[in-house]
């Protein structure tokens, strides 16, 4: 087993930022080079402001405060940090295709090809790939199958091996979840290559939390993962529209479900849906695979989970509508929490787009807020630019007949002359609102619809609001 020295990882995203740099914090004596093809991004994480970098992720500003151009570097030289590298991890974005074989349902893989061709026109030496995305079963066979055609020209002493080391850590506890993690997998043939993989890893996990298996059964297995959380939460919210409907309360459902430890009680919040860039992804990667071996029972029971968390996210914004006297045209309402859970500013596939979209046909007005996320982000998430930035016709009306939105800059303003108030992500500040001051703002009656079911529900029926709580339902009807 060489030791390792130098570690390249393409990929400067939510997962190749954090991952590298608690990597470098517990590995000194290893040079680790985080290369991205997005100069933007990769300025942003060498940013002097720390508030800056690209990511916000708790804890992660002072790890790179103690890393960052000591044994942590990030660049655009991706060619020379490959060459440079006895290990490198493949890092880069997995999303779904939207064209051609699969699409819809198939991760493109057309990022993973390209830094395998970059991989092997750049190595020198034996060279150690890992696969730190979330891959396809077999994804490995094809960097293989690039690496090793590099390897028959053999111009620089190349030679390869390829594991499967798959991340697990969730947006929000990121670094915890790599400082601390339940479990390290990594797949693999060759037990050199492992065993190097290993030694890493060891500065701070415990042994006995290394799983290792073969290649195939690491990269299902994250699949799997996956699948199974949001399985989870799938069920938990057909459970709370049924709650809804009879006058039962998820939360005590909940509670009562996971005391047994065979279900065990995390993973069990009612939500407006689960949203981030991989549980929607991975699950239509898992069912493009069953049905690509002829497993369509297998595919069905699957996509019966995506199913269900699009017609949540729907059920929301009808509900809203219906308690609005059945219309919100022409009605300002307030959302608060625009990124997929807390302590993230990631949006990607958050409930709050399609709740949102749905409203804005809908022809409501919306006044977002969100502690992290930024206007332009929600502009591009929502396909329809800000009050501020629409075309006025002559007569300084907005041009747009559909509903539209603004960012407000705290939760007071958000409120201002709404009809409803919708809760979508769990921010501690949220879970603190002076009910009083903001049923000064509203427009009576007002209706607050809580999907985090985070709020004080005697402090807001106290301010003389109407509450709705997601799975749980009816609280009080002053209307
Ligand atoms: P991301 O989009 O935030 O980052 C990917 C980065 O790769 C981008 O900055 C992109 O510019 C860069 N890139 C793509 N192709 C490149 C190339 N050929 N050369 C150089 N740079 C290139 O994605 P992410 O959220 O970090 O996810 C990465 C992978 O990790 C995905 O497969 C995802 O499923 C998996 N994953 C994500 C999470 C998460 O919480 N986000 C957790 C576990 C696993
Ligand atoms: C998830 C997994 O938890 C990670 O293990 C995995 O590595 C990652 O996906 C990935 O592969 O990308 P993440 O999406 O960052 O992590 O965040 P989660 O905490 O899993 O939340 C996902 C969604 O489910 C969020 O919208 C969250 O609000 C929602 N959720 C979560 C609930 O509605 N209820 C719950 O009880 C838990």
């Amino acid at each position: 087993m060489n030791k390792i020295k130098n570690i390249c990882c393409i990929g400067a995203g939510y997962v190749g930022g954090p991952t590298m740099a608690v990597m470098a914090k517990n590995c000194k004596d290893i040079v680790f080079n985080v290369v991205d093809a997005n100069k933007e991004r990769i300025d942003s994480w060498n940013h002097k402001n720390l508030s800056k970098l690209p990511i916000f992720e708790p804890g992660l500003e002072e790890i790179i405060r103690n890393t960052r151009n000591i044994n942590l570097f990030f660049s655009t030289n991706i060619n020379e940090c490959i060459s440079k590298a006895d290990m490198i991890f493949i890092s880069v974005n997995t999303p779904t295709k939207k064209t051609g074989l699969g699409a819809g349902k198939a991760s493109d893989l057309k990022w993973v090809e390209a830094c395998a061709r970059q991989v092997a026109s750049h190595s020198k030496n034996h060279t150690i790939v890992v696969e730190k995305s979330t891959l396809p079963v077999r994804t490995a066979e094809v960097i293989k199958k690039i690496l090793n055609a590099a390897n028959i020209k053999n111009e620089n002493n190349l030679s390869f091996d390829v594991l499967s080391n798959p991340e697990f850590l969730a947006e929000g506890t990121a670094i915890n979840d790599l400082e601390n993690p339940d479990r390290v997998l990594i797949g693999g043939e060759n037990e050199k290559a492992i065993n190097s993989l290993i030694e890493i890893y060891k500065n701070w996990v415990p042994e006995k939390k290394i799983i290792c298996t073969n290649i195939w059964s690491s990269e299902l297995a994250k699949l799997t993962s996956n699948a199974f959380l949001a399985q989870r939460i799938s069920s938990i919210n057909s459970i709370g529209a049924l709650c809804e409907a009879t006058g039962a309360d998820v939360r005590e459902v909940a509670r009562a479900i996971g005391t047994d430890s065979r279900i065990g009680s995390k993973f069990l919040d009612a939500g407006p849906g689960f949203g981030g860039s991989c549980f929607k992804k991975d699950i239509l990667n898992l069912v493009y695979l069953a049905e690509y071996y002829g497993l369509n029972e297998v595919a069905n029971f699957w996509e019966g989970v995506v199913k269900l968390n699009n017609w949540h996210q729907h059920r929301i914004s009808q509900l809203v509508s219906r308690k609005l006297f059945g219309t919100v045209s022409g009605k300002k309402i307030c959302i608060l929490g625009f990124s997929f859970k807390a302590n993230t500013n990631d949006t990607r596939e958050s409930a709050a787009i399609s709740i949102c979209k749905d409203l804005i046909e809908e022809g409501s007005h919306l006044q977002i807020h969100d502690p992290k996320v930024k206007e332009s982000q929600i502009e591009k998430d929502l396909g329809v630019k800000s009050l501020k930035n629409l075309t006025k016709t002559k007569n300084n009306s907005i041009y747009d007949t559909k509903g539209n939105w603004l960012k407000a800059d705290n939760v007071y303003q958000a409120c201002q002359g709404v009809d409803a108030i919708v809760v979508l992500t769990e921010w501690i500040e949220y879970s603190k609102i002076n009910w009083k001051s903001i049923a000064k703002e509203v427009r009576f009656p007002t209706w607050v619809f809580d999907a985090r079911s985070i709020l004080n529900s005697n402090e807001v029926l106290g301010a003389g609001l109407n509450l709705w709580k997601i799975g749980y339902g009816f609280n009080n009807d002053n209307s």
